[in-house]
């Protein structure tokens, strides 16, 4: 499908993505679960806010036990979702919106469900076997080695019937596909084709680190680091378990395959990693993911200097012709608006809409979802059921998206897998559109001003360091420079620097007279950031 809106200048994913995690999104037929024809009335909400690109969490065939993460046919669509067809008319209709589709593509692991593994298990002489990691027990009948499930308990589980283990870097349902096979990275690569011919404009890649494990299978060591507290899997370092020397000759293949489409079909990666990490993942000579995903706004304190120094130190090592991306939320990570408050999540959605890079907008953010409670019995999350105590449980950010004033917010008619999130009425998008002082007009005006000046996106970044806990940073680009100043205190501060001493200011999170010009010693409002044409 052609789309009609000429390409910016740049590439299309350098525009802003927005994460749907399916389940909570729309419901369309009662059964309280989000589906695809739920997305499909929902299409107008994207291009009215104003994004490019939507990423999905997995839809296709799977048994749920990890909420679609464990796939049981990567070439079809669950039932709870709907169909092909459905599929085909989604991607229809917001083409004809000129928004992207990117889909969740799960190459790590398959459901224990999964023809693949049904047959691996069946014998030890099998000939899907070696699709698998099955090993022989350790030294006197021991685990195999000390991997740690990131699900809880160890990664290996013993299949009576040929007893062998076989690894699963997640739950015991959802099984490691061994990538340094072969025929492995054959099926993997047609299922992207299978999708890119279906009309797909890129893929989000689960876990691609846990791709490339020691071939030797060697113990993690310890994490010196451990807490009491800290989740199980983190008293090791993830050092052959995952992110192995030819991790990037599996994400070269990948990416081999999908440059062979057309409309520049882009590569997301879901690589959990410091900043000095990162660059790899791009890489050699680029050719490796479009985006591998900077979650190190998430791991920084709130305040100036630590945010102002991951931001540069990114910057500093992204490799050249490298595209930055930034995340403050997604289906795994408590919502943003609960770590840091209601007023300092505008700041931190100004942050992530001002930043160089693609940012990654995690649905319902834009409406400032705090994590919702979720009583006892109700949860659905079998990380955080597995490891009970640890904050490791994510139902809390999947809750469903509400949409208006209506004790079911406009989601479903029946009765929603998890309860529904935010707080009542207000947290709505119906009320929230009629406010213009809301989380998600600001959403939508920032989206929108980043859509018109360029500099936001592209614009060079350097630090505006400023005194106290003002996060400061301008971007420039031509002509056109602009100064962001984010207040990180909940009380007003008044700038005694020199390096703002005039210019025109553009946007407030508060109520503000726009346009107005900006003289020195601006004060800034208690949480206020604004943005300011030097
Ligand atoms: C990724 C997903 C997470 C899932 C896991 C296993 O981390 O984001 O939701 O549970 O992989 O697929």
């Amino acid at each position: 499908m052609s789309l009609k809106r000429p390409l910016a200048p740049g590439r299309w994913w350098q525009g802003v993505i927005y994460q749907v995690y399916p389940r909570s999104f729309q419901d369309s037929n009662g059964d309280g679960i989000g589906d695809l024809k739920g997305i499909i009335e929902r299409a107008d909400y994207f291009s009215w806010l104003g994004v490019d690109a939507v990423w999905f969490s997995p839809f296709f065939t799977s048994p749920m036990v990890d909420f679609g993460y464990d796939i049981s046919n990567y070439l079809d669509i669950d039932p709870s979702f709907g169909t092909l067809d459905d599929f085909d008319q989604m991607v229809a209709a917001l083409h004809a919106r000129d928004i992207r589709v990117i889909l969740d593509y799960v190459p790590n692991h398959t459901s224990d469900q999964h023809p693949w593994f049904i047959e691996s298990r069946r014998s030890r002489e099998n000939i899907k076997r070696d699709w698998y990691f099955w090993r022989d027990a350790g030294p006197n009948g021991g685990l195999p080695n000390n991997w740690q499930s990131l699900a809880g308990g160890s990664s290996w589980e013993l299949d009576p019937h040929t007893g062998q283990f076989y690894c699963h870097t997640f739950l015991k349902e959802q099984c490691d596909l061994n990538w340094r096979n072969p025929a492995v990275r054959d099926a993997m690569h047609d299922v992207l084709r299978f999708w890119l011919e279906r009309g797909v404009d890129g893929f989000r890649i689960d876990a691609v680190g846990c791709l490339a494990k020691d071939p030797a299978l060697r113990d993690d060591p310890p994490n010196p680091d451990f807490r009491p507290g800290d989740p199980p899997f983190a008293r090791n370092l993830m050092v052959n378990s995952a992110n192995g020397k030819d991790i990037m000759e599996f994400v070269g293949g990948i990416r081999g395959v999908v440059d062979g489409y057309p409309g520049d079909p882009v590569l997301i990666g879901e690589v959990y990693l410091k900043t000095g990490e990162i660059g790899a993942y791009y890489g050699p000579e680029l050719r490796g993911l479009h985006l591998p995903t900077n979650f190190n706004l998430l791991w920084t304190p709130w305040k100036a200097k630590p945010l102002l120094e991951v931001i540069g130190a990114y910057e500093a090592v992204l490799p050249r012709g490298a595209w930055p991306d930034w995340v403050i939320g997604n289906h795994d990570q408590p919502r943003i608006a609960s770590r840091l408050g209601r007023e300092q999540a505008r700041i931190a959605m100004m942050l992530l809409l001002t930043l160089r890079g693609t940012p990654i907008l995690y649905y319902g953010d834009e409406l400032g979802l705090q994590n919702t409670e979720i009583p006892p019995g109700k949860l659905r999350d079998p990380f955080g059921l597995n490891m009970p105590g640890t904050g490791q449980g994510r139902d809390p950010e999947r809750c469903p998206m509400p949409w208006d004033e209506t004790p079911k917010a406009g989601f479903t008619t029946g009765d929603p897998w998890l309860p529904i999130a935010g707080d009542g009425p207000r947290s709505s998008v119906q009320f929230q559109r009629a406010d213009k002082s809301s989380m998600l007009s600001m959403t939508r005006n920032l989206l929108a001003l980043r859509r018109n000046e360029p500099v936001l996106s592209r614009g060079s970044w350097s630090p505006l360091p400023l005194e106290d806990e003002v996060l400061g940073y301008v971007r420039s680009l031509g002509k056109s420079r602009f100064a962001v100043l984010l207040n990180l205190e909940n009380k007003a501060q008044r700038l005694s620097s020199t390096e703002i001493t005039s210019g025109r200011l553009v946007f407030s999170t508060h109520e503000r007279d726009r346009h107005a010009p900006v003289k020195q010693n601006l004060e800034l409002a208690a949480n206020e950031g604004v943005i300011i044409a030097l």
